[in-house]
């Protein structure tokens, strides 16, 4: 039954640095445990903390959960993914008729369970999957940019400190009111104000300059000139070799990806090179490191870069697919992009696309009830 790679390996760390939060912690944390099986919605713009909070938030509360706490992210998966992605996880039937019961047994049992679903963006797949799972003791919280659920307590995440006036972060404190205090800008302002590549004052001429002050409608809750401007700031400083990774991570739709794969999508070959772009890009913030040595880039970062770059999609698809063909034991580690290949599969509407997709998945079923 026990998945090769364990949930607490995709958890992330608890949050080391993260500043403002206590008394909203102490909220939330006597809200779910007072309210379990609890429904939390923690609802805000992007890169305003909804996802540091989570995971604080869940590791603040582990110990009343002996089932464990569980972090998936969600993102737009239709209902039969998102219970697919619970399945495998858990090592549970993936068969039609045997995945909800599945889980809701495995659910029921061994004690109770705290499930983070980080970056909901679909309403009605979400409203069938919780119901699905209603009655089970699990705890559920969900981080959205946006949250159209009844059932659910919605809490208003806001940036941190921005009811106090106060700033977060106080090398660049000259500059959170102009970054409206997006917590995202002001760690990528104060990242590129510590590698001396600029001072504070000429990061605010460069902003003002570029039209953060001005007023425009913007596409949604992810795309916000706070990031944008810094990520044009950084652009022009970076290598090729640094872009072009930058890139890849904006268009890679599974969780995160390793060096090797990276280097390889963005066409590096010297290891010492594909080594130097990624220093580059986390000096400045731009990137994450959610597990160690695999990359993601923050979905607001992604929006601003995938408006420079183009990666075709075929390119990724390819990629993954060859590497689990060639590698099944890597199908564990590497499911998420497993889910965005069959996504790209369906959507083309490739039928050898998804015969290879579908002898992954039952390597993967195989692999995680062994
Ligand atoms: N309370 C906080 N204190 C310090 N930095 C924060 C805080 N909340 C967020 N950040 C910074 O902002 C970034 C974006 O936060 P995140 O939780 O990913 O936002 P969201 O999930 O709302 O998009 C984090 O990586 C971190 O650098
Ligand atoms: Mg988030």
């Amino acid at each position: 039954m026990a998945a090769s790679v364990p949930s607490r390996t995709l958890f992330p760390a608890p949050p080391r640095h993260i500043k403002g939060r206590g008394a909203e912690l102490k909220t939330l944390a006597r809200t779910v445990l007072a309210t379990a099986p609890a429904r939390l919605a923690l609802v805000g713009a992007g890169g305003s903390g909804k996802s540091l909070l989570a995971a604080a938030l869940a590791h603040r509360i582990a110990k009343r959960f002996p089932g464990g706490i569980h972090w998936f992210r969600v993102g737009a998966w239709d209902f039969r993914t998102l219970t697919e992605m619970l399945a495998l996880r858990f090592g549970t039937p993936r068969d039609r008729h045997a995945l909800v019961p599945g889980i809701r047994r495995y659910l029921a049992a061994g004690g109770d369970r705290l499930l983070v679903l980080d970056n909901h963006e679909d309403d009605h797949a979400m409203a069938r999957f919780l119901d699905a799972l209603s009655g089970t003791p699990a705890s559920f919280v969900i981080t959205a940019r946006r949250c159209l659920l009844a059932g659910v307590l919605v809490y208003p995440v806001t940036a941190p400190l921005i009811t106090s006036g106060k700033s977060a972060f106080p090398r660049v404190s000259t500059l959170t009111r102009v970054l409206r205090w997006n917590p995202l800008a002001l760690d990528i302002a104060d990242a590129i104000v510590a590698s001396r590549a600029a001072s504070v004052d000429e990061l605010a001429i460069f902003l003002d300059a570029h039209g953060i002050a001005s007023v425009r409608v913007i596409d949604h809750e992810d795309d916000l000139p706070e990031v944008a401007l810094l990520v044009a700031w950084a652009w022009k400083r970076l290598t090729p070799a640094a872009r072009r990774m930058l890139g890849v991570l904006s268009h890679v739709e599974g969780d995160s990806v390793d060096v090797t794969s990276l280097a390889q999508l963005a066409g590096i070959r010297a290891p010492g090179d594909a080594a130097a772009a990624i220093r580059s890009l986390e000096r400045w913030h731009l990137v994450q490191e959610p597990m160690r040595a695999r990359y993601a880039v923050h979905a607001v970062v992604r929006h601003a870069v995938r408006k420079r770059t183009k990666v075709p999609p075929g390119r990724v698809f390819d990629h993954y697919v060859a590497l689990l063909e060639a590698h099944p034991d890597r199908l564990m580690m590497e499911q998420t992009h497993l889910f965005a290949a069959m996504d790209h599969a369906h959507r083309i509407g490739n039928l050898d696309a998804m015969l290879r997709i579908e002898r992954l998945l039952q390597q993967l079923e195989e692999e995680a009830t062994r």
